[in-house]
């Protein structure tokens, strides 16, 4: 029988008010957070331009999260080391974005960080088999990744599913992360569709912050 999985939050500091940004992020984590989700986007692979290593630097000073580095951005490849360096425990690179899936994924694990793959959501599941020995977690996006505040696709349900299943086969423990659209009102059935690590940015950071992180671990745990 399958062990029961530990669910955990990933807040977006997308979503954040960077004018108190260590501030937003103190109170994800002591209300419970588990990872913190950091965004960074080229303007290339996605249309929008977000923030990139001075950021990251300054906010692992003051935070002792779990930092889940998500990177969409051309050719990562270029960036591993530097972002390794300012802290990431986790980095996640697109597969369409690189050139070398594999020896990308390999990089990350030789700079001693775990490593992630993520899908859009246009390209099929099965395309991340050949890559299974390589990461740590999968992201499937559940919105066309570039911008926050979108709403969640429902084709991601079937698509965690068959993600669920496939991982299941691995003989791995790989953790199943899901990003974009997530609400306090459909993630339950998220969970229940496999994922155990949820992306969550407008949900989290608009409005009473610890009180969504809060009512955001209940539901995970009630799962
Ligand atoms: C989208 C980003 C997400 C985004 C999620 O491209 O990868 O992490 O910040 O934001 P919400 O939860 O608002 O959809
Ligand atoms: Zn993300």
């Amino acid at each position: 029988m399958e062990e029961k999985r530990k669910n955990r939050l990933s807040p977006s500091i997308l979503a954040a008010d960077f004018n108190r940004l260590g501030e937003n992020i103190r109170e994800v984590e002591t209300s419970g957070a588990d990872f913190l989700h950091v965004d960074v986007m080229d303007g290339d692979f996605v249309p929008s331009i977000s923030f990139g290593m001075p950021v990251i630097r300054s906010i692992r000073r003051e935070s002792g999260m779990f930092f889940d580095v998500h990177l969409m951005v051309r050719e990562p490849i270029r960036y591993l080391k530097e972002i390794a360096a300012c802290g990431a425990d986790l980095i996640t690179v697109h597969l369409e974005a690189c050139e070398d899936v594999a020896e990308t994924l390999r990089e990350i694990r030789r700079l001693g960080c775990q490593a992630g793959l993520s899908i859009k959501p246009a390209t099929p599941v099965l395309a991340v088999r050949e890559y299974l020995p390589l990461f740590d977690l999968l992201l499937i996006m559940s919105v066309e990744p570039g911008f926050g505040g979108q709403k969640l696709l429902p084709e991601s349900y079937e698509r965690l599913r068959e993600a669920r299943e496939l991982l299941l086969h691995s003989g791995r423990e790989i953790l199943l992360e899901v990003d974009g659209g997530i609400t306090k009102e459909n993630v339950s059935s998220i969970l229940e569709a496999g994922a155990d690590v949820i992306v969550a940015g407008s949900a989290v950071f608009r409005g009473n912050i610890s009180e969504n992180v809060r009512d955001f671990r209940r539901l995970l745990e009630g799962n």
